[in-house]
């Protein structure tokens, strides 16, 4: 094969060659469905324009439909103008980067299916110069997981490997792992049969996304912030995940999900590990894995008595999204007409450790809520007299609302504003002494002017790097489901219409939640910040 055959990215002139991509073939398992196109495709053409990808690879996309690479291309440039309008969209750079683009129809469970695939890829190491480099995109119902691992392996396209083994072999699994614990630790082990846990990226794009990212900066790379962020400054952290969308057409995934098993094990316990870990011993991949799965089991377990202390769930009724009527929960397309299943969860979590002893964390994420946003709030203790009082609206002595009693409340907003805020109270202006609450803001679209990655251009990006550091790692997968399992094992029971039955709904589509997540917090002294 001569140079000049293979298809090269002319983009790459100058890139810095520690974080340059070896060349790679990325095949993506179940490319017929809604993430392909809503989020690989677009983060892959990101990566090309922004020049991230290597000067040669291929992507193969592959699923049951049987079409031509000729009409996969068009879809998935239809899709990239659809679903990511503000990349900069070009005939000429989409024509080159669609020359790597390709489509192999295949039934993935079948025994064999993957050996088409094997000589497929032999060809694209030629022709596109791959390296024989592979990483394979499960994007597949998780049923299939397995089943996937276990052809790949037979087709000889996975096997384990050493970390420094060229070519590489890496297999990126999209949540969910698993539906409990146990059906958790059964994938891990099959995955484990066949590939070694440096090759295996769990994606929870919670960690792609850059304001939580910027959790690690801020903590670590600012003096000031960290010798306050321990149990003797902080009286609790709140952290909402909030969504105005219901379950759309996923009702079937849902039904069996949940907002516990959607929302709460993965993105929700990444973010407190996130806020609540120790400071990593260096910038290695492993390194902040570590801390994190370590301040995880550090979290008090919540025992079958305590779940109705420790935890809300809610479901939405019918309600208004900005001014318009939606239905509730119950009426949603294959959703069951007495569905038990929760839409919203609210935890009270306390960590066993010296940092945090005595500082609740109160999580909350839920749909059909009254805004889509999502943020954490770290509020600090009051000053330790309050030589003000009286003069803040409140007579000394007297209880206000939990923003009153605690000034200084550090806001670090994830979605939609990006950004950080400081809540602190200062002198009103004029000849006597009123105290007001300001917020001194920080927002990331007007500080820095540019275009936010999506999470999955910096996840896949960072794949193909062989950097794990934003992936979860098995033990942190089984802690978190291990701290949430007797929270599911009382929800499902009264799913499965064995236990008593939750009075559902119990929130307006358009509310902040049921009333019950109110008390939870109240029992404390504190209240949800009104958002
Ligand atoms: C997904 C959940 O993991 O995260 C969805 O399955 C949820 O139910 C989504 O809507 C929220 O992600 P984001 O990035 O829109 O906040």
């Amino acid at each position: 094969m001569t140079q000049s055959a293979v298809v090269e990215n002319p983009l790459l002139e100058g890139l810095p060659k520690d974080r340059a991509v070896d060349p790679f073939a990325m095949v993506i398992l179940g490319a017929h469905g809604d993430l392909t196109k809503r989020k690989l495709l677009p983060a892959l053409y990101a990566l090309y324009i922004d020049g991230l990808l290597p000067r040669t690879f291929a992507v193969v996309g592959m699923s049951r439909t049987v079409i031509q690479d000729d009409a996969f291309r068009n879809s998935m440039k239809e899709a990239i103008q659809k679903y990511a309008p503000d990349l900069k969209f070009e005939e000429e750079s989409w024509n080159r980067f669609a020359s790597c683009l390709y489509y192999r129809p295949s039934n993935f469970t079948e025994e064999g299916s993957f050996d088409e695939l094997a000589k497929f890829l032999e060809e694209l190491k030629d022709k596109h110069g791959t390296g024989g480099n592979h990483v394979f995109y499960m994007s597949t119902p998780p049923s299939l997981y397995e089943p996937i691992v276990t052809q790949l392996a037979k087709s000889k396209l996975v096997s384990k490997k050493n970390v420094t083994d060229k070519p590489w072999q890496r297999v990126i699994v999209e949540k969910p792992f698993g539906h409990d614990l146990a059906s958790s630790l059964g994938l891990d082990d099959h995955l484990h049969k066949v590939l070694s846990e440096h090759q295996v990226y769990r994606i929870d794009h919670y960690l792609g996304k850059e304001t939580v990212q910027n959790i690690m900066v801020l903590r670590f790379a600012n003096g000031i912030f960290e010798p306050l962020w321990n149990q003797k400054h902080v009286d609790h952290v709140q952290i909402t995940i909030a969504e105005t969308l219901g379950v759309e057409e996923r009702g079937p995934y849902y039904e069996e999900s949940g907002c516990l098993r959607d929302m709460i094990q993965n993105h929700m316990l990444q973010l407190v590990s996130l806020v609540a870990m120790e400071p990593p011993a260096s910038l290695e991949p492993e390194a902040s894995r570590d801390e994190k799965a370590k301040v995880l089991k550090a979290l008090r377990p919540i025992f079958p008595e305590d779940v109705d202390r420790c935890a809300v769930r809610g479901q939405y009724g019918e309600g208004y999204i900005n001014g318009a009527k939606v239905p509730g929960y119950r009426q949603e397309d294959r959703v069951a007409p007495d569905s038990a299943t929760e839409t919203y969860a609210a935890l009270k979590l306390t960590f066993d450790n010296w940092r945090w002893a005595g500082v609740p964390f109160y999580v909350r994420s839920g749909k059909r809520l009254a805004k889509s946003l999502s943020e954490i709030a770290i509020h600090f203790k009051s000053a330790p007299h309050s030589l003000f009082a009286g003069l803040t609206g409140l007579k000394a002595g007297q209880k206000g609302d939990d923003d009153q009693l605690s000034p200084n409340v550090l806001v670090l907003k994830i979605q939609p504003d990006e950004g950080i805020s400081l809540k602190f109270a200062t002198k009103q202006p004029g000849a006597t002494t009123q105290i007001r609450w300001l917020n001194m803001d920080f927002n990331y679209g007007t500080a820095f002017g540019v275009r936010s990655p999506s999470a999955y251009e910096r996840l896949i990006h960072d794949c193909l790097l062989g950097d794990a550091s934003l992936f979860a790692r098995t033990d942190s997968v089984e802690t978190s489901w291990r701290f949430i399992q007797p929270l599911l094992d009382n929800w499902d029971l009264a799913k499965q219409k064995k236990g008593p039955q939750p009075r559902f709904p119990n929130y307006a589509a358009g509310s902040w939640g049921p009333a019950e997540a109110d008390e939870l917090i109240a029992s404390t002294g504190h209240s949800w910040r009104r958002l």
